[in-house]
C-alpha cells in the first residue's frame, strides 16, 4: 500500500483530460438536486494515507451528491470538511490533530459570517481512536469508520440540529459496497484517466506491527460482476487504465455474479474477465502480499498484455528472523524464488517494495540481510520506513525497541541503496521507445505527463489532446523522479503494449 503516494490529495481539482465533456452532463445531472430541495453546498475533503483511502474519499464525495454537495477547492468556502485519515504509522495519525487545529478557526471565522462548517474525520484514524477523536476535538461534528461511511448523509443531516460530535465505527454486517451509488461525483482524485476500483477490503495476515486488520477489519472481497459494472462505467466515463485495490489484493476471490456462473474468480480470474472489456487499455493492482502470489497470477503476467509489466510486492525485511517476527509467513529466499518466477514469466516485470527498519530486535546482522536482498532484487522504486510503535498491535509490547538514532541510520543507509536503484532503473530506459498513458498536463505549458508500462512518470510537448491516450514516446533524459521524453514520430508503425515492437490495436492507437 502507498500510504505516501496520496498524501493529501484533495477532493475537487478537476483533471485535465478525464473525458470532463462526456462526465460533465451527468455530473451536473447527478449533483443538482432534482426537487430544489437542497441548496448547492461544498465540500472539501483531505485524503491521507494509501489509494484505499483516495477511492473511498471519491465514494463519499458520491454519497454526498445527493444532498446537494459539490466539491471545492478552496476549503474556506467549505460547509463541510471531511478529513480521510491514515493510521499506519505515529505521524500520520497526529497529523490529524494538527490538521483539526487549523480547521477549528476556520469553522470559528465561517460561524462569524453566520455560515457553517461541519467537520467530519473519516478513515482508520476515525475507526482506530473514534471516541478519543471526539474527546480531544470536541467541535468535530462527525466521526465515520471506513466501513460506515454509507451512512454519511444520515449523519451529515442530523449534525446540524446535534451538539455532540456523532461517531459511527461499527463495521455493519452488510457491505457498504451495497449502500453506495454510482459514480455521481464526476471526476475526483483517483478517478481519471487511471481510475482506482477496491475490489478487496480488509486483511486477515496480522503482520504484528501493522493497525490494517484492525482498522479495515476482515478480508472481504466484491462479486467481480459487481467490480466489472463499476469497471465498465469508469471506461465509460473516460478511464484507460484501472488500478485493482486492495490492503491484500492477491487475495482477492470474489462470487463470480454472472448469470450462469456461481463459482468464484480468483485476482488471475478477475484481471481476465476485467481486461475484455473494450477501451480498457492497462491494468494494475496493489497492494500485494508475497504469500498470495499464485502460479496463475504470475502466470497472468507473462500472458495478459493488458497487465502492466510492475509489480508493488512488499518484503518488508531480508531477515528470515525478523520475517518470522512480524508474521510475514514468508522467508526471504521464499521471496527471492517468487520475483525469480515472475521475471520468468515476464521478462521486463519491474518491482517495488515496502521495507521496515529498526523491527524491535532487528539486529546488525538482520539489517544486513535486508541490504543483501535489496542487492539481490534490484528494485525499480521502493518505500522505506522506521518502525513505528502501534497501540494495539503485538510488536508494540515488546520490549525490545531499537533507539530511534540506530534505526535512522539503517533508514538512511537502506534508502541510500534504493535510490541508487531507482536511479539506474531510470537512466536505463534512455533511448528506449514506450507506450506512454498520458494522464493530464504537465509542470509548463505545452506538456503533457503520462506512465510509462513501469510506472514511472514521463513527461513530453505535446498537445492536451493526447490526454487520456496511449502514444509512443522515445526516452531523453531521466532522474530519480521521472522521464523526459518526445512523442516517437513514426505514428502508425506496430508496437507492443509493453515494448514497442507489436501490434497497436490493444492501445487505443496513435493520436494524430
Ligand atoms: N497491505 C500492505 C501494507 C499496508 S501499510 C502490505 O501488506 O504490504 C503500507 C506499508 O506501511 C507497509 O507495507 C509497511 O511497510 C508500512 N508500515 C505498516 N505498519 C507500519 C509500522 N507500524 N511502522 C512502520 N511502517 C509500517
Ligand atoms: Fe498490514 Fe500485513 Fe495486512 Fe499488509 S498484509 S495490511 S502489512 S497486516
Ligand atoms: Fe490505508 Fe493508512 Fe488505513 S495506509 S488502510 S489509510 S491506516
Amino acid at each position: 500500500m502507498l500510504d505516501r503516494v496520496a498524501a493529501g490529495a484533495r477532493v475537487g481539482g478537476q483533471k485535465a483530460g478525464w473525458g470532463a465533456a462526456r462526465l460533465a452532463g451527468r455530473a451536473a445531472s447527478s449533483k443538482a438536486p432534482t426537487h430544489g430541495e437542497a441548496v448547492a453546498k461544498k465540500l472539501y475533503v483531505k485524503t491521507f494515507g494509501c489509494q484505499m483511502n483516495v477511492y473511498d474519499s471519491a465514494r463519499m464525495a458520491d454519497v454526498l451528491a445527493p444532498l446537494g454537495y459539490g466539491s471545492t477547492t478552496e476549503i474556506e468556502d467549505a460547509d463541510l470538511v471531511v478529513l480521510n485519515t491514515c493510521h499506519i504509522r505515529e505521524k500520520a495519525a497526529e497529523k490529524v490533530y494538527s490538521e483539526l487545529g487549523r480547521l477549528r478557526a476556520l469553522k470559528r471565522v465561517r460561524e462569524k459570517g453566520g455560515n457553517e462548517m461541519l467537520l467530519a474525520v473519516a478513515g482508520c484514524v476515525a475507526q482506530a481512536e473514534g471516541e478519543e477523536v471526539a474527546a480531544r476535538a470536541p467541535f468535530v461534528d462527525i466521526v465515520v469508520g471506513p466501513q460506515a461511511y454509507h451512512r454519511l448523509p444520515a449523519m451529515v443531516a442530523r449534525a446540524s440540529r446535534a451538539r455532540r460530535t456523532a461517531v459511527d465505527t461499527s463495521m455493519p454486517a452488510e457491505s457498504r459496497f451495497d449502500h453506495l451509488p454510482e459514480e455521481l461525483a464526476g471526476p475526483q482524485p483517483g478517478r481519471g484517466v487511471s481510475s482506482f476500483l477496491t475490489i478487496q477490503e480488509g486483511c486477515d495476515r496480522f503482520c504484528t506491527f501493522c493497525v490494517v486488520p484492525y482498522t479495515r477489519g476482515a478480508e472481504e472481497s466484491r462479486p467481480a460482476a459487481e467490480v466489472e459494472a463499476e469497471a465498465r462505467r469508469l471506461v465509460a466515463a473516460g478511464a484507460r487504465e484501472i488500478v485493482l485495490l486492495g490492503q491484500n489484493v492477491n487475495a482477492y476471490h470474489g462470487a463470480a455474479g454472472g448469470e450462469t456462473d456461481a463459482g468464484e474468480l480468483d485476482l488471475a480470474g478477475l484481471i481476465g474477465r476485467l481486461a475484455a472489456i473494450q477501451g480498457l487499455e492497462r491494468l494494475r493492482y496493489t497492494t500485494s502480499h508475497p504469500r498470495d502470489m499464485t502460479p496463475a497470477l504470475i502466470r497472468a503476467h507473462g500472458e495478459e498484455p493488458k497487465l502492466m509489466p510492475f509489480l508493488h510486492l512488499p518484503v518488508q525485511s531480508g531477515s528470515d528472523r525478523v520475517l518470522a517476527a512480524m508474521n510475514r509467513g514468508h522467508t526471504a529466499d521464499r521471496y527471492l524464488r517468487l520475483v525469480e518466477a515472475l521475471r520468468a514469466a515476464q521478462p521486463e516485470i519491474a518491482l517495488s517494495s515496502d521495507f521496515i527498519v529498526g523491527f524491535p530486535g532487528e539486529t546488525e546482522v538482520d539489517f544486513e540481510a535486508t541490504l543483501a536482498l535489496v542487492r539481490e532484487v534490484e528494485y525499480a522504486q521502493a518505500f522505506s520506513f522506521k518502525y513505528s510503535a502501534r497501540p494495539g498491535t503485538p510488536a508494540a509490547e515488546r520490549d525490545d525497541h531499537v533507539p530511534n538514532d540506530v534505526a535512522a541510520a539503517r533508514l538512511s543507509r537502506l534508502q541510500r541503496v534504493l535510490d541508487d536503484q531507482k536511479r539506474r532503473f531510470n537512466a536505463g530506459m534512455v533511448r528506449r521507445t514506450l507506450p506512454v498513458l498520458f494522464e493530464r498536463r504537465g509542470r509548463h505549458p505545452g506538456q503533457v505527463a503520462g506512465r510509462t508500462p513501469f510506472m514511472q512518470w514521463l513527461h513530453v510537448d505535446g498537445d492536451d489532446a493526447l490526454i487520456g491516450s496511449v502514444a509512443l514516446a522515445t526516452v531523453i533524459d531521466a532522474s530519480p523522479n521521472g522521464l523526459a521524453g518526445a512523442l516517437a514520430g513514426s505514428a502508425g508503425a506496430p508496437v507492443n503494449a509493453r515494448d514497442g515492437t507489436a501490434d497497436m490495436a490493444s492501445m487505443g492507437g496513435i493520436p494524430a
